[in-house]
C-alpha cells in the first residue's frame, strides 16, 4: 500500500534489536490513540520486553506479529526507537515510512541507504524546538530521564551522604555537585541533586539559562562576557580555541571543590566539547565521582571511556551510554507519547498526509522519493563529499 493511500494504513512496531535497548517505540496506551485515529496497529510479539505483554497490546487493539519480518511486511509505517540495523534495513521496502531516532547528522551512510531504498524517513531528534512541537520532543523527554538518572548513578558510587546530616556523632556537610551544561539534562540533574539535599552549582555557555538554574536552587557560575554562544534553535555553538581555554580555567577552580561533577554539554552534530581535562580530574579529591552524559558524543571529560567506568587517581568516572534505556518504563511511555503525537500530526482523515509547508513535518523529514531533504544532513553530506543521488 502506498504511504498516502486512502485505505487503512498499518502502523508496525518491531522489537528493538540494538544491544542493551530496553525501550519500545509504542506502549499500549498509545495503540488506543492510533486506532481511534483510524490506523491498524501490529506489534511484534515480545516488543514490550518484560513490561508490556502481548496480551496488553491486544487488549489495546493491536494485532501481534510473530516476527520482525511479518511486522515489516505487513506495515506501511514503522515506529522504532533506534535506527534500523542492516538486517532491518533489508526488510524496509520502497514506499514504507520509518519514524525513529535516526541521528542523521552522524548516520550519514544510513540516510543515503534510506534514500536509495525510497523510504520516507522521519527522525524524532529533528523535531524543531518550538512551542507547538513540545509534546513531540523526544530529545527533551530522554534528556530529562538521563539527567535524573545521572545523579542517582553518581550518588550511589559516592562514599558520602548527599544531604547535610545532623547526627549524634556530629554534623555531616552536604555533598557539592557541579553540573556542566544546563540544557534539559543538566536542569533535571540540578533538580534531582537538590531533591537529594546536595549543594549545587552549574555552568553553561548560554547565559540565558542563569535564571532557570537559580530557580532550581543552584548557583550559576558567571563567566566573563564571551562570544555569542547560542545558535539558531536555542542550541549551543562550538566555541573558539581561546574561548574554550578560558572556559576550562574557570571550570578547573570549581571541579577541584566538587564531590560530584555531572557533564551534559553537547553541540549538535559535533563531538562534545572537552570541558574537564585529565589534569583537572587528578586535582579532585579521591572518592569524588564524575558522570559524563556526553559519553555518546565522545565525552566532556578527557578520561571518559564511553560505556565504561574508570577510576583515575581515586576519582570514579562513569561514561554511561543510552541512559534513558535504564529507566525503560517511563522512557518508553514518554517516547511513545512523543512519537504517537508526531504521527497524529502527520495524519489527516485517518491516513498519512504530508504537508511539507508545515515546519514540524519539513524539519523532521530526512528522506523522501529517493532524495535527502533534511538541510542540516545535506550540509554534512556535502562537507564529507558524499553524493546524495
Ligand atoms: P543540548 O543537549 O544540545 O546541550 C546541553 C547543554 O550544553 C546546552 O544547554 C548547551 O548550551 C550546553 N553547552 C554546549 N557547549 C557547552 C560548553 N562548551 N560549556 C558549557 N555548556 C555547554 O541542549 P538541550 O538540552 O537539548 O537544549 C537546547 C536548548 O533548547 C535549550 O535552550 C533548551 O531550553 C531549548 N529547548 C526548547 C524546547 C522548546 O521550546 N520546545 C524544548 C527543549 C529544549
Amino acid at each position: 500500500m502506498s504511504q498516502e493511500s486512502s485505505g487503512v494504513a498499518t502502523v508496525g512496531v518491531p522489537k528493538e534489536v540494538a544491544e542493551g535497548e530496553a525501550r519500545v517505540a509504542l506502549v499500549p496506551e498509545s495503540v488506543v490513540k492510533l486506532k481511534q485515529a483510524g490506523y491498524d496497529v501490529m506489534v511484534q510479539s515480545g516488543a514490550g520486553g518484560g513490561y508490556h505483554s502481548d496480551e496488553a497490546y491486544e487488549e489495546a487493539g493491536a494485532r501481534i506479529g510473530l516476527d520482525a519480518r511479518q511486522v515489516y511486511e505487513s506495515s506501511d509505517i514503522l515506529l522504532k526507537v533506534q535506527p534500523p540495523s542492516p538486517e532491518e534495513l533489508g526488510m524496509l521496502h520502497e514506499g514504507k515510512v520509518l519514524i525513529a531516532l535516526l541521528q542523521p547528522l552522524i548516520n550519514t551512510d544510513l540516510v543515503l541507504a534510506l534514500a536509495e531504498r525510497r523510504i520516507t524517513a522521519f527522525s524524532m531528534d529533528a523535531i524543531p524546538r518550538i512551542a507547538r512541537a513540545q509534546s513531540m520532543d523526544v530529545l527533551s523527554s530522554m534528556s530529562s530521564i538521563a539527567g535524573y538518572k545521572s545523579v542517582l548513578i553518581a550518588a550511589s558510587s559516592l562514599g558520602k551522604y548527599m544531604p547535610m546530616m545532623m547526627t549524634a556523632a556530629g554534623t555531616i556537610p552536604p555533598a557539592k555537585v557541579l553540573v556542566l551544561g544546563a540544557g534539559v539534562a543538566g536542569l533535571q540533574a540540578i533538580a534531582t541533586a537538590r531533591r537529594l539535599g546536595a549543594v549545587v552549582e552549574a555552568f553553561d555557555v548560554r547565559p540565558v539559562v542563569k535564571e532557570q538554574v537559580e530557580s532550581l536552587g543552584a548557583r550559576f557560575i558567571e563567566a566573563e562576557p564571551m562570544e555569542e554562544a547560542e545558535a539558531a534553535g536555542g542550541y549551543a555553538k562550538e566555541l573558539s580555541e581561546e574561548h574554550q581555554r578560558r572556559e576550562r580555567e574557570l571550570i578547573h577552580r570549581h571541579v577541584r571543590e566538587a564531590d560530584i561533577v555531572i557533564t551534559t554539554a553537547l553541540v549538535p552534530g559535533r563531538r562534545a566539547p572537552l570541558l574537564v581535562t585529565e589534569e583537572m580530574v587528578r586535582d579532585m579529591r579521591p572518592g569524588s565521582v564524575i558522570v559524563d552524559l556526553a559519553a555518546e558524543a565522545q565525552g566532556n571529560v578527557e578520561v571518559t571511556v564511553p560505556g565504561e567506568t574508570v577510576v583515575v587517581n581515586g576519582v570514579t568516572v562513569h561514561g554511561p551510554l543510552n541512559v534513558p534505556s535504564t529507566v525503560p518504563i517511563h522512557a518508553s511511555q514518554l517516547f511513545s507519547r512523543n512519537i504517537s503525537t508526531f504521527l497524529l500530526h502527520l495524519t489527516k482523515d485517518g491516513g498519512l498526509h504530508l504537508d511539507m509547508q508545515d515546519q514540524i513535518t519539513r524539519d523532521t523529514c530526512i528522506t523522501r522519493d529517493g532524495e535527502v531533504l533534511h538541510k542540516p544532513t545535506l550540509s554534512v553530506l556535502e562537507q564529507k563529499g558524499m553524493a546524495t543521488q
